[in-house]
């Protein structure tokens, strides 16, 4: 037997005589040997630690023109998006595009509450007139789940403000039958319209209040500060704003109906800094038309356009002026396509033939659909994608539409495919979003390429999307990469290497042959 090499001389060794250990990534995706892969088909090997989770930068390329700090997007679906979530994601460094599944008056609306939202302020308060009785008030309060009230002279937002109740007023007050302006506070103590959110804050202490009305100049109900809000408002430094105005950017969807561009037209003049034209196939001359009149129309909008799964449908797109591409067909967790139209492909695979090319000419890609977790997302960079769109990872949290309902024990919230039968037939004259994703607006039998399910509570994205961003940071350091550009060059020259897995392997690196356990993945 020969004698061992000497120990110090192993990494000038591994560097002479070894090939790299696993494979580079074009070997990994060259589908013509190894089929088409979804992210679990695959791992990426560890590389050296030599700096701190902390130090890893996930800033992230939307569109040409549009940078976030982090990759993340949630999906234009009626059970994900509107405007809470888009402000919610918006603050933690993604951005929301708003779905399109309700009239165009209602999109933009959602639109401008996005643009006018200010950290703190309260800008859509439940307001109640003067009229209501005191049982109808306790009432409320229990449905809502909390009892303080402005009041005013419409009993809308906007009216002149004329008192606020709260449970102090109401809780010992046994006549219900009583109108409110009975018991109401009159006293009120308020602020300006235009007030900053330290000052509003200073004030409110101040005042030893729960609550602070902001009024405009002639006294009429604009929005409002809290105490419990002030107690647990969260800095945002991550947060997606547009350079100028110091707004937060807003995404929105449109179909490629030709009626859509009146759609359009309210939304820019709401504000959207961004619009995706939400197809199941993006290569069509419908939206090869509207792309070309967005473009012409708007020239200071980003025009995210797809979906694509292929060079030849990215070539049209990006020749038609696309500012980004939106890889996915199939891979939604709510998606039958495959299935039923015999047509999409393996999600891996998608992403990484349409990045590799519309890298070359400069346009950003945003892999959609099938993120199940943070390992997807770190995947999905790696083989190029610039951001990720997600759809059930985000269903079932606090910002996403939708009332939670109990079954079996567990809380859980709607969360439905745009293509489903549900969805479809949701759809008015008004806006056929959810049918004209599918081109199927004019049918009389719908075909559903989506399903209705249900997803558990997650929680606020407030925590969510600060889980997934710690997560991507642990896993770049494992990679031993400092940056998520960092991750797609790395990967792009080799360096970052990849190891197929076999259907055990995938076994193995689940959890198993436990009796029972709890997968709680943050705290
Ligand atoms: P998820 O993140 O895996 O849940 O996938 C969300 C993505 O699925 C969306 O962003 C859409 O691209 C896609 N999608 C939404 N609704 C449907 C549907 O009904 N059928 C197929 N794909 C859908």
């Amino acid at each position: 037997m020969s004698s061992p090499l000497d120990c110090s001389k192993a990494l000038s060794y591994l560097s002479e005589y070894e090939h790299m250990d696993g494979l580079s990534v074009t070997e990994l995706m060259d589908s013509k040997i190894n089929g088409g892969l979804t992210y679990n088909d695959f791992l990426i090997l560890p590389s050296k630690i030599d700096f701190g989770s902390h130090e890893v930068s996930l800033d992230s390329k939307l569109t040409k023109r549009i940078s976030l700090k982090t990759p993340f997007v949630s999906s234009p679906m009626d059970t994900v998006t509107e405007a809470d979530m888009a402000i919610k994601m918006a603050l933690s460094g993604g951005i929301g595009f708003i779905h399109n599944n309700c009239s165009s008056d209602e999109q933009a609306e959602m639109v401008r509450k996005v643009k006018k939202y200010e950290n703190g302020f309260i800008n859509d308060p439940v307001v109640i007139s003067q009229d209501r009785t005191v049982g109808e008030v306790k009432v409320l309060g229990k449905e809502l789940g909390f009892s303080s009230f402005p009041v005013t002279s419409n009993g809308k937002l906007g009216g002149k403000l004329i008192g606020i109740v709260t449970s102090r007023d109401t809780q010992f007050h046994e006549a219900d039958q009583d109108p409110i302006s009975e018991i109401m506070t009159t006293e009120l103590i308020t602020a300006r319209n235009g007030i900053s959110l330290k000052e509003g804050n200073r004030i409110l202490q101040k005042s030893k209040k729960g609550k602070l009305p902001i009024v405009d100049d002639k006294f009429n109900f604009v929005s409002m500060l809290s105490l419990t809000d002030l107690q647990k408002n969260h800095d945002y430094p991550y947060a997606s704003k547009s350079p100028h105005a110091k707004q937060l950017l807003c995404g929105a969807a449109i179909s490629t109906l030709r009626s859509d561009r009146e759609r359009l037209t309210k939304l820019v003049a709401a504000g959207l800094d961004v619009v995706v034209l939400d197809s199941s196939q993006g290569n069509s001359t419908f939206q090869l038309e509207m792309l070309k009149w967005a473009k012409e129309t708007y020239p200071e909008l980003e025009v995210v356009a797809g979906n694509v799964v292929c060079r030849e449908q990215a070539a049209e797109l990006i020749a038609a002026g696309a500012d980004a591409l939106r890889i996915g067909m199939g891979s939604g967790s709510i998606c039958i396509t495959q299935e039923v139209m015999a047509c999409g492909r393996p999600q891996a695979t998608a992403v990484y033939n349409v990045c590799e090319f519309a890298k070359k000419f400069g346009v950003p890609c945003m892999a959609d659909g099938g993120i199940q977790n943070i390992g997807h997302i770190i995947k999905a960079i790696a083989l190029g994608a610039t951001t990720v769109m997600m759809g059930g990872l985000l269903a079932g949290t606090t910002e996403a539409p939708g009332n939670y309902f109990y079954r079996d024990g567990k809380r859980l919230k709607v969360y439905r495919g745009m293509g489903s039968i549900d969805a479809m037939q949701q759809t008015d004259s008004n806006a056929n979003a959810s049918t004209s994703r599918y081109f199927s607006q004019d049918d009389k039998v719908l075909v559903a390429q989506g399903v209705s399910g249900s997803v558990e509570d997650k929680g606020s994205i407030v925590k969510f999307i600060p889980y997934l961003f710690n997560g991507m940071q642990h896993s770049c350091q494992d990679v031993g990469v400092k940056s998520l550009t960092a991750l797609i060059d790395e990967t792009a020259n080799g360096k970052v290497r990849f190891e197929f897995r076999t259907p055990s392997a995938q076994f193995e690196g689940g959890v198993h042959n436990l009796y029972s356990y709890e997968k709680r993945l943050h705290n």
